[in-house]
């Protein structure tokens, strides 16, 4: 049974990508290795808006996420972590982890943050050295809007640094990091980038490098000024993921080549396939339209339906959804749709899913709910080409 993997990461792996990861081992202080590092780094600088540098660290996102803290912040400073889910605030737990004096703006779970009420929260406080955003929600299905929050956080008192988790948007989602003032922003090879897990990617602006000198949180594998003074040679300072490398590589080639436009288009269109799917199987969703992301679809679990047995029914038919995390667990269901996705996946995943539910009593229809998933995606691609 071939199976439809729509968790929100790991995403599937194309088969090149996965013969590209079983290539023969290189030489990591070598210069095969050293073109490839350099390569792959520039493409996702194209990718994300950047003309600053890019780090490979070897870890899944939340390394790239506590490199991000050590190497910007210093014990005390005072950091607001804006967080509107699970990712959010585990953000928070790590910036605390490291003795920063961490206040948190929390935000109803289901919606965006408001970057009008986040700069009026700015306006009336001490400044902040640094704010900590989630570009997108993984555990809720929700976009913020990252450019203006990071409007309004520049305009706040002492222009506090804008580190941004884009562990699940990042490649999928619209981002330019130096346009929107962006200082970090990380992700990870097994979100968009259709890569395997196991490597963490940090792009770093000019202010945050410049953050980096003064510091003074503990650090040693995930120093910034380590990884440059390696980079410059085209190497890590440690042994990379090699195999990793060589998958993320070609799932960053193919994004520059699908263009980002296109991608970003690619992604909102099956995510409008999604939402119209599941609605139209009576599933109610968790975010209202303008805040839904494109990369993640919850939905309520329909009352009645325990969790449990219908996701057994749905994993025993090769449909693999994701659950609720922390407070949701039992209540949402999430399905990912990044990276290697095209309608034809979402499709079979609103059959599928359809059919577990008539088994399960409910008056569902799927061949309708299929319809309605494809017509909404083409009415998306068609509304952004007009
Ligand atoms: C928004 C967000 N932040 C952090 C993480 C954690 O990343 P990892 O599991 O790669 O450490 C994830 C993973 O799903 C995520 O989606």
């Amino acid at each position: 049974m071939k199976q439809n993997l729509r968790i929100p990461g790991p995403t599937p792996v194309p088969d090149a990508v996965l013969e590209a990861q079983s290539a023969p081992m290189i030489d990591h202080r070598g210069t095969e290795f050293g073109e490839m590092l350099r390569e792959t780094t520039a493409l996702l600088a194209g990718l994300i808006g950047t003309s600053g540098e890019v780090f490979l660290l070897t870890s899944s996102g939340t390394g790239a996420l506590e490199a991000t803290v050590v190497n910007t912040l210093s014990p005390g400073d005072r950091v607001l972590a804006v967080t509107i889910g699970s990712f959010g605030d585990r953000f928070a737990r790590i910036a605390e982890a490291f003795g920063a004096d961490v206040e948190r703006y929390e935000v109803e779970w289901g919606t965006a943050a408001d970057p009008a009420r986040v700069a009026a929260h700015l306006a009336g406080n001490l400044p902040y050295r640094a704010v900590l955003l989630t570009h997108n929600e993984t555990s809720t299905g929700v976009t913020n809007p990252v450019r203006e929050l990071s409007a309004a956080i520049h305009a706040g008192p002492g222009d506090p640094l804008v580190l941004v988790d884009g562990i699940s948007g990042l490649g999928a989602l619209p981002f330019e990091m130096d346009a929107w003032g962006i200082d970090v922003v990380v992700s990870a090879s097994q979100k968009a980038f259709m890569a395997s897990p196991g490597i963490a990617i940090a792009a770093i602006g000019e202010r945050a490098r410049a953050a980096g000198d003064t510091a003074r949180m503990p650090r040693f594998y995930w120093d910034f000024a380590e990884a440059r003074r390696w980079a410059e040679k085209g190497q890590t300072p440690w042994t990379p993921a090699v195999s990793v490398l060589f998958g993320l590589r070609l799932g960053v080639e193919r994004l520059t080549a699908e263009g980002r436009e296109r991608t970003w288009a690619r992604h909102a269109a099956v995510a409008a396939g999604a939402a119209a799917g599941l609605e139209a199987l009576e599933l109610s969703l968790v975010a209202a339209p303008a805040d839904r992301s494109a990369t993640v679809t919850a939905a309520w679990i329909p009352d009645g339906l325990e969790w449990g047995p219908f996701n057994a029914a749905m994993r025993a038919r090769g449909l693999f959804v994701a659950g609720g995390q922390g407070k949701w667990a039992g209540r949402i269901l999430r399905f990912g749709h990044m990276g290697d996705v095209g309608i034809d996946e979402m499709a079979d995943a609103v059959q599928v899913m359809g059919e577990v539910m008539l088994q399960m009593g409910r008056a569902t229809d799927p061949p309708a709910a299929v319809a309605a998933t494809r017509r909404a995606f083409e009415e998306s691609l068609a509304g952004v080409a007009g």
